[in-house]
């Protein structure tokens, strides 16, 4: 705005220069015109006659300098007398030849021009100055410039006002969610934030929103797991406190409890050394990844199970493959199914493992010809600390098959249980696009 204003003026009073400039040739030559065809015989009489005639407009002045001193005037009321400047009169009195020149006034800038009168050969004793006052020439110019001034102004002070009020309408939902997050704290992660439309911002606050159902999601876990994890554990303490209280000093029964206390105790540790795996299954050195032979892992996992429990072993099927894993944690998943599988199934049955790689995805499975998983707990027996509902406490925590699930997870696949013809239950880890 500013760099309009300058340019629009400059131009504007370099106009005015060379209208002052035009007025002045154009009054010259009028002159000119006239004294050819004047029949004066005096510069006195050709001068009165032309000053008559000739009327000035309001940005100009004619007067005349007879002998060195003001003559005549024209007509009319000039925006400033320069017949009265003794001094300019002096410099221009003595003029033989066309004059031209700038110089200030009351009234602004002037162009003057002095045009000497010369009758025949007889010496230049009288002048004509014409005096084009250039600022009152410029005043349209001037006005509109100002006017150019006033409207850039305003519009700048309108396009400001509208700015501020655009920008506080679109940051007020940003405001507004800066102030819920703030005011959001880990104990209280049921706020939200109202969104209203479908702009960027609102998507902004929805996606905010969802974060904050994750993290709440998340937090309320996280606390469900202290208070099973807490509870799970008191259990074995309270029935630990309660024989040391009741013993006797019967050493048959002192040798009761003590059996007792130790399975409790090897109970619990158990429990914690399954939540210290699943604590330490989000950490990324969760897994120790390197080349596993497949065919080894399923044999080997059958070797370990095998004095377990007296049970119909089988290989069921293994792939020829070697893959990239972490050979102990899926050894530590396969175990967990084979010790779910001994537990239900009865003496004799047949219990089988087995692997097999299609279309770069690996399945490991164990599969079992017991009681079955009941169709009601196939989707919350991966849960932590979910049992199935004809449990009893002293099989386990039930945490068994989240480490399980955990195991899979890390490995970027998944576990489930799969159905089957017959009897029993099949469970499958599948290992999404791995290298062979
Ligand atoms: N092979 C299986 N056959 C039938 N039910 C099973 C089998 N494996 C697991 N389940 C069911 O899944 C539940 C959860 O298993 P898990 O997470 O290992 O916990 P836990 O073994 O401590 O009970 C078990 O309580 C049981 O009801
Ligand atoms: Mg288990």
């Amino acid at each position: 705005m500013i760099a309009v204003v300058v340019v629009t003026w400059q131009v504007l009073s370099a106009r005015s220069d060379s209208a002052a400039d035009r007025e002045l040739s154009h009054e010259a030559a009028k002159f000119r015109g006239y004294a050819a065809s004047s029949a004066a015989r005096t510069p006195e009489e050709l001068l009165e006659r032309w000053l008559q005639l000739n009327l000035p407009n309001d940005s100009e002045t004619f007067f005349s300098i007879v002998d060195g001193r003001p003559y005549r005037r024209g007509q009319g009321a000039p925006p400033a007398r320069l017949d009265t400047d003794e001094a300019f009169v002096r410099s221009i009195a003595g003029a033989t030849e066309p004059t031209y020149g700038w110089k200030g006034s009351a009234a602004g800038k002037v162009r003057y021009g002095v045009l000497p009168v010369q009758l025949g050969e007889r010496p230049v004793r009288a002048q004509l100055v014409i005096v084009e006052f250039r600022d009152v020439i410029a005043q349209p110019s001037r006005d509109a410039a100002k006017a150019l001034v006033v409207v850039a102004a305003g519009t700048l002070a309108l396009a400001a006002a509208a700015c501020w009020l655009v920008t506080g309408r679109l940051l007020a939902p940003i405001r507004q969610l800066r102030s819920t997050a703030e005011r959001i704290s880990e104990s209280d992660l049921r706020r939200r934030i109202e969104v209203v439309g479908s702009d960027d911002v609102a998507q902004l606050g929805r996606t905010f929103n969802t974060m904050l159902d994750r993290l709440e999601a998340a937090f309320v876990a996280q606390r469900e797991f202290a208070d099973n994890a807490g509870h799970e554990l008191r259990t074995p303490i309270t029935v630990i406190r309660g024989h040391l209280e009741l013993m006797s000093d019967d050493p048959a029964d002192q040798e009761r409890t003590k059996a007792l206390v130790l399975d409790e105790l090897s109970r619990m540790n158990r429990i914690v050394d399954d939540l210290l795996v699943l604590a330490k299954s989000d950490r990324p050195d969760f897994l120790a990844v390197a080349e596993v032979n497949l065919t080894e892992l399923v044999v080997e996992v059958v070797a370990k199970a095998r004095p377990m429990a007296e049970r119909q072993w089988r290989v069921d099927e293994t792939a020829d493959a070697v893959v990239t894993a972490d050979g102990q944690r899926l050894t530590q998943a396969l175990m967990q199914l084979v010790a779910n599988a001994v537990r239900h199934t009865e003496p004799g049955d047949r219990i089988a493992v087995g692997s097999r790689v299609l279309d770069g995805q690996v399945t490991l499975w164990v599969s079992d010809a017991g009681r079955g998983v009941p169709a009601a707990d196939v989707d919350r027996i991966f849960d932590r600390f979910a049992r199935g509902a004809d449990q009893a406490r002293a099989e386990g925590a039930g945490l068994g098959l989240s480490i399980v699930r955990s195991i899979a997870l890390a490995h970027g696949g998944s576990v489930q249980v799969v159905p089957q013809n017959g009897p029993g239950a099949r469970f499958e880890i599948t290992l999404p696009e791995v290298r062979e």
